[in-house]
Order: C-alpha cells, then sequence, then structure tokens
C-alpha cells in the first residue's frame, strides 16, 4: 500500500511562514526570504522594493501617532455604524470575492439575489456531513469523534482555514498535503468565493473541503467535532470584523483545536501604511475603519493580539510585528508596512492528580 508522510505542525508553521511572506497588498511577490534584505545604507532605499525588520525612529512612532489621531478624530456616529455594518455583514463577503476575483470575472445572479433579498447567505448546514454542535463536553466529543461521519475524519492532522477567500493559501496547502495523512477545511461566508474555491482546477476532495460558514455566527456549527483540528489558519480575516466580536470567534474557534494544536494567524498591524492613508469620515471606532467598498478593516498590536489568544486560553509560541519598507521606485516613495505574525498553542490539560 501506498504510505501517507505524516504532517506535523512544525512543517505547516513553515508552509504558513512561506505563505505569509506572500505581499497581499501588492499582489508582488518578495524574491528574497523574510529577514534577508536589511537595509543599512539609507541610500539604497530605491534599489529594491521591500526592505525588512525595519526599525522605526521617535520621529516615524510620533508622525504615524498624529496621523491616526487626525484621520479618527471623526468617528461615523453609533446608528449610523449599525445600519453600516448589518449592511456590510449581507454585502461585504461578496464583495470580498469580488475585489480578490481576476479582473472580468462577475458574480452570480443567485448571490445578487441574495444580496438584494437580504437573505443571509451562510449556509448552516454543509452537505455530506453529520452536525456536531459545538459546546458539547469532552466525553460527548470522543463519542462524536467515534460516531458521527465527517469529511476527513479518517486524516490524522487537520487544518482549518477560517475567511479563505478565493483560495490564495488554500491550493498551496492543498498540494502540499496531497500524499500526507492531513486534511484541509476552508470556509468563508461568501458563497461566491466558496464557489470559486470549489470550481479551482486544484480542488480536490480527498483532501479539501470547502463550505460556507460565517465565523461570528454563534450558533453556526462547523462540519467536524471539538477537538479535532491540528492547525487553524487566519490570514486577514480576524480583522475584518469588529472588534466587539473578535474574542467571541477566537475562543470558540479554539475549542475546536486539539490540545497541542496551533492557531496560525497574519494580520494588519498598528500604524500599518493602510491605516495612515485612511480619510477622516472613515473610523467606526478606535483603529477600526471602514473602506470604500463596504468592508472593515482593524489594525492590531502586539498586546491586543496576545489578549485575544490568551484569554481564549492559548499559549503563546510566537508574537511578532513583521516591520517592513515597501517602496515605489517609480514614485520614489516609501511606505512603512506592518503585519502581525503569531502562533498561539492550546496546552495540554494537566495530569489528574
Ligand atoms: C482580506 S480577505 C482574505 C482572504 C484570504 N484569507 C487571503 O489571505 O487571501 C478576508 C476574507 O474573510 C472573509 N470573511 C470576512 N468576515 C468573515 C466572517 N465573519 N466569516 C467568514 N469569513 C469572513 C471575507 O469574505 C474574505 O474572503
Amino acid at each position: 500500500m501506498h504510505k501517507l508522510r505524516s504532517l506535523s505542525v512544525a512543517k505547516v508553521a513553515k508552509v504558513f511562514s512561506r505563505l505569509s511572506t506572500r505581499l497581499k497588498s501588492t499582489g508582488g511577490r518578495p524574491s528574497a526570504p523574510l529577514g534577508s534584505r536589511i537595509l543599512t545604507n539609507p541610500d539604497d532605499i530605491f534599489k529594491h522594493n521591500m526592505w525588512d525588520h525595519v526599525q522605526w525612529t521617535e520621529e516615524d512612532k510620533e508622525n504615524a501617532r498624529q496621523k491616526a489621531q487626525e484621520n479618527s478624530c471623526v468617528q461615523i456616529p453609533l446608528d449610523d455604524q449599525d445600519t453600516k455594518i448589518q449592511g456590510t455583514t449581507r454585502r461585504r463577503g461578496d464583495q470580498q470575492a469580488e475585489i480578490l476575483l481576476p479582473s472580468g470575472s462577475s458574480m452570480d445572479s443567485e448571490t445578487r439575489h441574495h444580496q438584494h433579498s437580504g437573505t443571509t447567505h451562510h449556509h448552516r448546514h454543509a452537505p455530506n456531513c453529520q452536525k456536531v454542535r459545538q459546546g458539547a463536553s469532552p466525553e460527548k466529543n470522543e463519542d462524536a469523534m467515534q460516531t458521527s461521519t465527517f469529511p476527513g475524519q479518517h486524516a490524522s492532522f487537520r487544518i482549518l482555514e477560517i475567511g479563505c477567500g478565493v483560495g490564495n493559501s488554500v491550493f498551496p496547502i492543498v498540494n502540499s498535503i496531497k500524499d500526507t495523512d492531513a486534511f484541509l477545511f476552508c470556509c468563508d461566508f461568501s458563497p461566491r468565493a466558496i464557489q470559486l474555491v470549489k470550481d479551482h482546477p486544484d480542488y480536490d476532495e480527498s483532501v479539501c473541503h470547502a463550505f460556507v460558514h460565517d465565523i461570528c455566527e454563534e450558533m453556526a456549527s462547523f462540519p467536524f467535532p471539538p477537538q479535532s483540528l491540528d492547525v487553524i489558519l487566519a490570514v486577514f480575516v480576524l480583522s475584518s470584523i469588529h472588534p466587539k466580536r473578535m474574542q467571541g470567534v477566537v475562543k470558540r474557534l479554539s475549542t475546536y483545536l486539539k490540545h497541542g494544536g496551533i492557531f496560525l494567524f497574519r494580520d494588519y498591524g498598528r500604524y500599518d501604511f493602510s491605516q495612515l492613508r485612511f480619510k477622516k469620515g472613515r473610523c467606526l471606532s478606535e483603529n477600526f475603519y471602514t473602506r470604500g467598498d463596504g468592508t472593515c478593516v482593524y489594525f492590531f498590536t502586539k498586546e491586543e493580539v496576545h489578549g485575544l489568544f490568551s484569554n481564549a486560553g492559548l499559549e503563546e509560541i510566537q508574537n511578532l510585528e513583521d516591520r517592513r519598507l515597501q517602496v515605489n521606485r517609480g514614485k520614489k516613495v516609501a511606505m512603512h508596512r506592518v503585519w502581525m505574525q503569531s502562533k498561539y498553542r492550546k496546552s495540554y490539560p494537566p495530569p489528574p492528580s
């Protein structure tokens, strides 16, 4: 029989680090590995498109703080926010799918119908799987694992990507877990994004299950039992939900991790260039903004990231700010980029005394 390679958390973390060096905002691909391009001589600044591990001067910090203060001094009134965010919740997933789509693609009429009719578009039940509800006791979880059938049930290593969009991380992972004993789940609240993932030529049901799911929806169930995941991957997704909902989302998701499983997180950091260029009138609450397309974005500090994951009972493996200088050589402009890159583990319960 063909022997399957086994996958470890460390190997997935490695794939994640490689994926994370993708430059999402520019679509560019760094030609040098992260950390290898250090700007030592300021005269060299326009020799490359990106510099790693950039130290901020006190002046840089003060400028950033002032810009953020200026663009957030007018906040969208609370009443307006509710309408805006609720409206956004209905629309934003498909808009993000549109944004991530190759240009020229358009949304299908079914999705537009959902938007215009105001129907929520998350499917509560993923097909072909027996539902296992959240919040079950550990013993019940064990039972559920033994009695239920769910995609990937025979895999010994399971990964979930939340807010997978059109699959920028999904397909590198799918291609690296073929011939292993691993299985990938990926979800997004945009049916359009999930359809695109499923239609991709590399989509392979023997190693991957894509499904529509809103991570903010407390009662929505997942197509796998609690404590069944080795890795949860969140790439630029937690920043798009309301800060008040983040803690609940991380806590809920963490119940699906096995002991020893890890949560991999990559997202926007405080005072990233994309925060500082917001115009006045776009701020919803401190460090949380709405873009022109109706999507929202939050900018994290290290301390906030630590609070989110440790309050969910996870322990820090890594929590760093990836600070780079992105250079537009044509326009001779340099932009400070700040991304958070963190890994948190669900520890094992203490042995019974
Ligand atoms: C900025 S995109 C990132 C997509 C992908 N992770 C990547 O790195 O290319 C954010 C994604 O999160 C999804 N998303 C936002 N809020 C969500 C929610 N509450 N539940 C599930 N997905 C959500 C959006 O539909 C969108 O596809």
